[in-house]
């Protein structure tokens, strides 16, 4: 029916902001410029044949036909055929080639997208949703495939043919002119209107099919609790009104249409009766030719026409403007942890140093670190404990500079770790997350993933160096064994193993480690703190601990309270001290002999 672009008043693109857009549409399009210019003329040439129709029909019957020339009959039917097979021809080639500037022009742009958001740094993410990406990615990009596949060809052409027709109905009589044009007034009014209405039709339709998809959605998955509340009635009473709210702005949206399509209609009869009307007339009187009265009635459609096409598109339009928009501002957004211009390589060994740092997430209000200095030596391991919040795996992560501090500094080796490249930083200081994701493929691929360039020997080495290869070896077909996406078909301790391989594979010289904690039954829990073990082994370690054991194992313990270090110093130290790590360690064992 009508095109299914809308915008909303808020998005809707300023004059400035629509140039600026264009201007860098234009620039990314410069690939493939070429396919677009051919695109091009060949929409020119489509619309002069479409005009040419007319002309010759003109000519037939006042050459032809009254001047009782046969041979001019002949030559008009003979061109006419001829400008048909060449409209043909050029129809199919303006569609091939604006359909392949559009694509081409979608392909490029989701590859920027993709690999901005690649190299965007955690802060990023935290701003912006996972869902609110995706509908960039796909709702967005969806909203402008619509427009490069059917619209950008309707828009050029249409724009062109009322131009074109406009000036060749002038050159043919400018009274016939005239009485054409009496009809437009209305004819813009009606599609201006129209386009109005039908935005804001469509903008309801889309709201409330989001309302009637999240109603759905919630009535399945929380219908547990529902049934066990006997609220089925209720909910099912919420959905009875989303689903006839839909019904009711569909039926809204297709009236709007119709009224506007009728008219149309009538107004294109109405304009050919009067100028039959007229032009009889005036061919009486010997102004114009019978031809000219035909060729007239004939062209009116391509006056009329586009003008109905321009403004169904125009929502089209605004709406990829508005998404164009969207994606450039993501484009635009400068990862926060990036490289500085004179990075330096980091030493290979060295003391990772907190100097008074502060840091709060994007969103909130309190800090969740304050002032928190501490120091790591060169194959020291320190512990982090503490309730949960308190601020250790935000720690942890700001050692690895996942993120960077607002306040303060993190050095290693004397190195602010923002004047390090990337490379290096990643090199020497590896993070193992709370829950290591896993991505389809086998097991050697999830190694993989720390190093790309790992050849199978380093892979069973890295194995080896954690002391899992008789784990993995039992698995069906060993390293290469099929995780499944999210590794549903591993267990909890074998996920734990491929993450701790992972970081073995790329051999650090500080490992930051985040303790799992989900618990483990013991026989894997000793297999995977036998791996955590061997892969600690000579290094720096940093770990973030919610077991008795791995603090054990540490030479220092911090703990981290209200987003500060509360207490620092050995195992035996702080037990003396009877603080709060004293009552940690006393509840720990308490959980272990009742376990
Ligand atoms: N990405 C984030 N965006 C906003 N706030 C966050 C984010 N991650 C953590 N926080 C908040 O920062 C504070 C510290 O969180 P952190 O994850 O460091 O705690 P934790 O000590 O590791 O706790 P746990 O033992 O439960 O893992 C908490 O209040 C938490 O809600
Ligand atoms: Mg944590």
């Amino acid at each position: 029916m009508w095109a299914h672009g809308s915008v909303t008043d808020e998005d809707k693109l300023s004059r400035a902001q629509a140039r600026t857009v264009i201007g860098r549409v234009f620039k990314m399009a410069a690939p493939f410029r070429k396919t677009m210019y051919v695109a091009f003329v060949c929409v020119c040439v489509t619309t002069l044949c479409a005009l040419a129709g007319p002309l010759l029909v003109r000519r037939g019957i006042d050459l032809g036909i009254r001047g009782k020339n046969p041979t001019s009959l002949n030559v008009s039917v003979g061109i006419y055929l001829v400008v048909a097979l060449v409209a043909y021809v050029f129809g199919r080639a303006q569609f091939l080639y604006l359909n392949r500037t559009g694509e081409s022009f979608l392909r490029v742009l989701r590859l920027a997208v993709f690999r901005q958001m690649q190299r965007q740094s955690m802060a990023f993410y935290d701003r912006n949703k996972a869902g609110v990406l995706v509908a960039r990615m796909t709702a967005d990009i969806e909203s402008m495939a619509e427009l490069v596949q059917f619209g950008l060809l309707q828009f050029l052409a249409a724009g062109m043919l009322v131009v074109f027709a406009l000036v060749l109905l002038a050159a043919l009589s400018w009274q016939l002119t005239i009485v054409a044009l009496l009809v437009m007034p209305i004819l813009i009014a009606a599609s201006v209107k129209f386009q109005r209405d039908s935005n804001k039709a469509y903008l309801t339709v889309r709201e409330r099919v989001g309302a009637n998809l999240s109603a759905l959605q919630e009535g399945i998955t929380t219908v547990r609790v529902i049934q066990a509340y006997a609220q089925e009635e209720e909910t099912i009473r919420k959905f009875t009104k989303s689903n006839t709210d839909l019904f009711k702005s569909h039926e809204h949206s297709v009236r709007v249409s119709t009224w506007y399509f009728a008219l149309i209609e009538f107004g294109g009869v109405f304009a050919s009766a009067l100028i039959i009307g007229i032009g009889g007339w005036l061919v009486h009187r010997g102004d114009v030719t019978l031809g000219t009265v035909v060729a007239f009635t004939l062209l009116i459609s391509s006056l009329f026409d586009p003008v109905q096409q321009l403004s169904q598109l125009y929502n089209t339009v605004q709406s990829a403007g508005a998404a164009l928009n969207k994606l450039f501002q993501i484009l635009d957004a400068k990862p926060e942890v990036d490289e500085h211009p004179g990075a330096v390589t980091l030493p290979t060994a060295g003391e990772l140093v907190v100097n008074g740092i502060d840091f709060i997430y994007y969103g909130t209000e309190t800090r969740a670190l304050q002032n928190v200095s501490i120091s790591v030596g060169v194959g020291e391991k320190l512990a982090l404990v503490g309730p949960t919040g308190a601020g250790k795996s935000t720690l942890a992560k700001l050692m690895a500079r996942l993120y960077d501090p607002q306040v303060g500094s993190v050095t290693y080796g004397g190195i602010d770790l923002t004047m390090a490249t990337m490379a290096s930083l990643r090199e020497r200081i590896v993070v193992v997350p709370q829950e290591g994701f896993l991505f389809n493929g086998t097991i050697r691929d999830n190694l993989r993933i720390a190093r790309s360039t790992a050849t199978d020997e380093e892979i069973d080495a890295a194995v080896a160096a954690i002391g899992a290869t008789d784990h993995f070896a039992t698995l069906p077909d060993g390293l290469d064994t099929e995780v499944r996406e999210r590794g549903s078909r591993l267990s909890a301790g074998e996920r734990q193993l491929v993450a701790l391989a992972r970081a073995a594979l790329v051999d650090p010289a500080v490992l930051v480690l985040d303790e799992a904690t989900s618990n483990l039954d013991p026989g894997t829990e000793a297999e995977v703190e036998h791996a955590l073990e061997r892969l600690m082994a000579g290094r720096t370690v940093i770990v973030v601990a919610h077991r008795l054991s791995t603090v054990q194992r540490a030479d220092h313990i911090a703990v981290i309270a209200d987003a500060q270090v509360a207490e620092y110093g050995t195992h035996a130290e702080l037990i003396a001290q009877g603080g709060r790590y004293s009552a940690l360690a006393t509840a720990w064992q308490k959980s272990q002999i009742s376990q």
